[in-house]
């Protein structure tokens, strides 16, 4: 649905571009999950622009959610301590707001395996639900939801494009794709204005680093600055990784974005690296520590994509996005944000 003012063709950057700055001046902004890694990124930069954002949370212990991601924040955003899954705050949440990131998740892909159930509520028909009332009570709002490359499964052909088959390996990647389809649903059929970005592995300052739930990288890099070995699994996979100010980027031009097609599009970056190559540079950019290979745990291996990367040409192409931070840069950044703040994260 288009706003008044939009920007109607290729955007380019926030930063880089007057009317983008422009747009989001005042702007009711919501973001579920806004104090998680991805959330906090956004919502310090919508800030910067000018925006009025409110976070939605439930600060979950097992999941990303830290009120240290916006540490200085406190008094420039809204946080309101909810679940998604209560349709009565969500009610009232939702209303009065222009864009709507919808971000909150249960983003393990070991505990949605231990407990489905969980997973399929919350990232299921907690997001089916979230649809009904915006419906309801704020049909013209911009929704962008973040989805993920897991729906794919284990590539047939790299790099993924968004015409790769879904075929999810585990629990988390049926449900995730559940909730695409209900975006893609509720804007065919009663028009709401739903946007899709597919994310790959997401890296950078303010993810969960306490445990493997969110990304190995964060184990990593506890073990890392823990004077540990870093553990790990096989090693010979590849994987291309975003910085999250690119994802922070991309998420941007999708809510300011009058013209973009309603299909899903994938994040992703031509740099592509092996887990152990990708340890190894950690390694290196830190100055000190070791790498230890091991040998895949059963119960991991069994959902294991293999090897993935993304083409990201489609969302490029509709918007000129493009990841402009280098991986080296954001191991460096994410490493001296943690050597800094690793206490908050523990
Ligand atoms: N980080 C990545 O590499 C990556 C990759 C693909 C997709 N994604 C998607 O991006 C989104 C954000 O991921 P993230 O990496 O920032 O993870 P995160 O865990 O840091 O953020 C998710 C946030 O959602 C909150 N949340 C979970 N359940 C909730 C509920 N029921 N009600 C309210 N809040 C709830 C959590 O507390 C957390 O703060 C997720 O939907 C995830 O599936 C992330």
């Amino acid at each position: 649905m288009p706003h008044a003012g939009d920007i109607k063709t290729s955007s380019g950057y926030p930063e880089k571009d007057a009317n983008a700055v422009t747009w989001w001046q005042n702007k009711t902004v919501l973001i579920t999950g806004g104090l998680g890694f991805i959330g906090s990124n956004l919502a310090i930069r919508l800030v910067e622009l000018g925006a009025q954002v409110t976070l939605i949370d439930s600060l979950i212990p097992d999941y990303g959610g830290n009120l240290f991601n916006i540490n200085g924040l406190e008094k420039a955003v809204h946080v309101n301590l909810s679940d998604i899954r209560d349709r009565f705050s969500m009610e009232v949440l939702l209303q009065n707001k222009r864009v709507i990131f919808n971000l909150a998740g249960q983003t393990s892909h070991m505990d949605s395996m231990r407990d489905p159930q969980t997973d399929l509520a919350i990232n299921g028909a907690a997001q089916l639900s979230l649809l009904e009332q915006c419906r309801a009570v704020n049909p013209t709002a911009r929704i962008v939801f973040a989805s993920t490359r897991q729906i794919y499964g284990r590539p047939q052909y790299l790099p993924v494009d968004e015409d790769h088959p879904v075929n999810p390996v585990d629990v988390n990647g049926i449900n995730k794709l559940s909730a695409e389809l209900y975006h893609r649903l509720y804007q065919n059929v009663y028009g709401l204005s739903t946007r899709i970005l597919r994310l790959t592995n997401t890296i950078g300052p303010r993810m969960r680093i306490r445990d493997a739930r969110q990304t190995f990288l964060g184990i990593w890099i506890c073990q890392l600055l823990a004077g540990e070995p870093i553990d790990v699994w096989g090693g010979e996979q590849l994987r291309d990784f975003n910085d999250v100010d690119d994802v922070v980027d991309a998420l941007l031009i999708a809510g300011q974005n009058g013209q973009l097609d309603p299909f899903p599009y994938n994040l992703g970056s031509s740099e592509t690296i092996t887990l152990l190559d990708l340890a190894r540079m950690l390694v290196t950019i830190y100055g000190k520590g070791d790498v230890n290979i091991r040998s895949f745990p059963a119960d991991r291996k069994k959902i294991d994509i293999g090897d993935y990367h993304s083409s990201f040409a489609r969302y490029q192409e509709a918007t000129g996005w493009q990841p402009r931070r280098s991986l080296a840069h954001t191991l460096e950044r994410t490493l001296a944000y943690y050597a800094e703040h690793r206490d908050h994260y523990l």
